[in-house]
């Protein structure tokens, strides 16, 4: 299994596969084994299955629904996660995340897929949500980006850092929730904790 992880990790690297930055899924895992309560995960971005495996593999009662929306990825999730024997615990779906419905409650809300939509994310998956749901957002500094402007002078990367930036300050006033960013971890990851009313 050590093994199999290993070469999705390595073939995704070699493919510009983007997976989470080794801290950053070092972070999460570290996270999820020490919060006991964190049972059932749902995940927006499966990209091959590379995170939703390495937290489905954390604990044997842990389950993973987690959404993919290109069907060459979808493709790669689903024969990773068989290879991986985790097919009864990991469900992917192929689909827009922001489309996804379902009546089932999630311990953690994992987002890492379209950065644009985060904040579409985080209202609609609301309906899934505990009281004492975390979710969990990566890729808020983009690369610096969000921070440094004059990292990039791609016009279309320039307008989702302006998102990404809009939703980090948001998210971080939002009184609904008990938000710490860390900058340096991953690509700029956020743990947003629902306050319980
Ligand atoms: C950063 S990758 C996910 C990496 C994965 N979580 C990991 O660390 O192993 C983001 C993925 O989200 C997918 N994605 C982008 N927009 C999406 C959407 N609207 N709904 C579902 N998936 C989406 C992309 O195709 C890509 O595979």
């Amino acid at each position: 299994m050590v093994d199999q992880i290993q070469k999705i990790h390595d073939k995704a690297r070699e493919e510009d596969v983007p997976i989470m930055k080794d801290d950053g899924i070092a972070f999460l895992l570290d996270y999820i084994q020490s919060h006991e309560s964190i049972r059932d995960i749902l995940e927006c971005g499966t990209a091959v299955g590379y995170s939703a495996i390495r937290m489905a593999s954390l604990r044997w009662d842990m389950t993973v629904d987690t959404l993919e929306i290109d069907p060459e990825m979808f493709a790669q999730a689903e024969k990773n996660i068989r290879e991986a024997g985790l097919e009864e615990r990991v469900h992917c779906y192929l689909c827009d995340a922001a489309e996804f419905s379902t009546k089932k409650q999630y311990d953690l809300i994992f987002v890492d897929a379209a950065k644009s939509q985060y904040r579409r994310y985080l209202e609609h998956f609301l309906n899934n949500a505990y009281p004492h749901t975390i979710f969990i957002f990566d890729n808020l500094a983009f690369h610096g980006i969000v921070d440094d402007e004059s990292l990039s002078n791609n016009r279309s990367t320039i307008q989702m850092v302006h998102k990404i930036r809009k939703f980090r300050e948001a998210l971080l006033k939002d009184e609904r929730f008990e938000t710490v960013y860390y900058p340096d971890i991953g690509d700029g990851v956020a743990v947003a904790k629902r306050k319980r009313n």
